[in-house]
């Protein structure tokens, strides 16, 4: 039987960073992109605006909270295919959103997952609320199972290159400040670019019917310390001027608190950054490196290449 392809596309996420290069690298393969934004009027930091106006993308109104924009949007789009991320804020764990792509026709979805989540079946159900994060992401995986659509990847991404320069970076201060929390946490610093081009080729093609898991992860020589990223980050950018004194654990739980985000999320992220330490390994990331060979046939982005890529966005900081 021929494999299904998809060249209708609805990308939600489209102003993020993973979303808006999934968008670009599914048009760069031919596609329609309908831009699902919650403000059509926002920037799409990953588009180049004379791209955007060139090709192929329509910008469309619609929030994953929100299942009759939704709804909306797949009748307007004609989409069969959707790239989806995980929305905090739906209390239902998107279910409302996931039935309205599902019964508006959307054949194949793409999530933006966690490589935290690290079972499958009984075991995905199994994850208690206390494992935030990997609760939540398995929560979205299980209702879009739950629903049945005839093709499903959950995309499992390790730590992301762009958390230094979003996340973990406060512009406040000057000079701008790094959140280095523990030096030798590490971290694998995976391209979003990587993610992002197995996303598209799996929202063109869905790998199998049913659902797909694929780990995704930069190479065991990739893995580095916090303390090595930013040097590496101040030499590569000229960003020399970054105060890359560690932060107590405790003054950034009560900062990020003091922000409004509820204590178990940074509570939840140290533990997380304190089992790095004992290194990035598992079948996971080996897996993650071979599905970036695999889909893209090529060897994952180094962190410096990456860096080499983004330095204007650091010097424009
Ligand atoms: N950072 C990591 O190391 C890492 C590792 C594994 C997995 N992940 C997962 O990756 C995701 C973050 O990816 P990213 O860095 O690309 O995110 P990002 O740059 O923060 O973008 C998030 C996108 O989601 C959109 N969005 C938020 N709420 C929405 C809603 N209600 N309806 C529709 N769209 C909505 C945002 O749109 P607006 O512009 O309207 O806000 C934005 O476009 C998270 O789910 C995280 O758990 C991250």
């Amino acid at each position: 039987m021929a494999q299904e392809s998809y060249s209708n596309l609805l990308v939600f996420g489209a102003s993020g960073t993973v979303g808006g290069l999934v968008a670009l690298a599914a048009h760069e393969r031919g596609a329609k992109i309908w831009l699902a934004m919650r403000d059509t009027s926002k920037a799409i930091k990953a588009i180049p605006n004379d791209v955007e106006k060139a090709g192929n993308f329509v910008r469309i109104q619609a929030d994953l909270t929100d299942p009759t924009s939704v709804a909306n949007a797949v009748a307007h789009s004609g989409a069969k295919a959707a790239f989806i991320y995980l929305v905090l804020a739906a209390s239902d764990h998107q279910r409302a959103s996931l039935k309205a792509l599902r019964d508006g026709g959307v054949e194949n979805i793409v999530f933006l997952s966690s490589l935290g989540v690290k079972v499958e079946g009984a075991a995905l159900r199994a994850i208690p609320p206390s494992k935030l994060m990997w609760f939540r992401n398995a929560q979205v995986e299980i209702a879009i199972e739950d629903l049945a659509f005839p093709h499903f990847t959950a995309l499992r991404p390790a730590s992301f290159a762009s958390n230094y320069i979003n996340a973990g970076l406060d512009r406040s201060s000057t000079p701008p400040k790094a959140t280095i929390i523990f030096e030798d946490a590490q971290a694998d610093n995976i391209a979003p670019e990587d993610i992002a081009g197995v996303g598209a080729v799996v929202l063109l093609t869905p790998p199998t019917a049913g659902k797909t898991t694929l780990y995704l992860s930069n190479t065991a020589a990739e893995t580095r310390t916090a303390k090595d990223s930013w040097a590496l980050i101040k030499q590569i950018t000229g960003r020399a001027d970054i105060d890359t004194t560690p932060t107590s654990p405790e003054a950034w739980v009560q900062k990020v608190v003091a922000q409004g985000m509820p204590e178990a999320f940074p509570r939840f992220y140290l533990g997380v950054l304190d089992d790095s330490k004992r290194g990035l390994v598992g079948p996971e990331y080996e897996a993650g490196a071979a599905n970036i060979r695999k889909y893209l046939g090529r060897e994952p982005m180094g962190f410096v290449e990456y860096l080499e890529k983004h330095k204007v966005e650091w010097q424009n900081i």
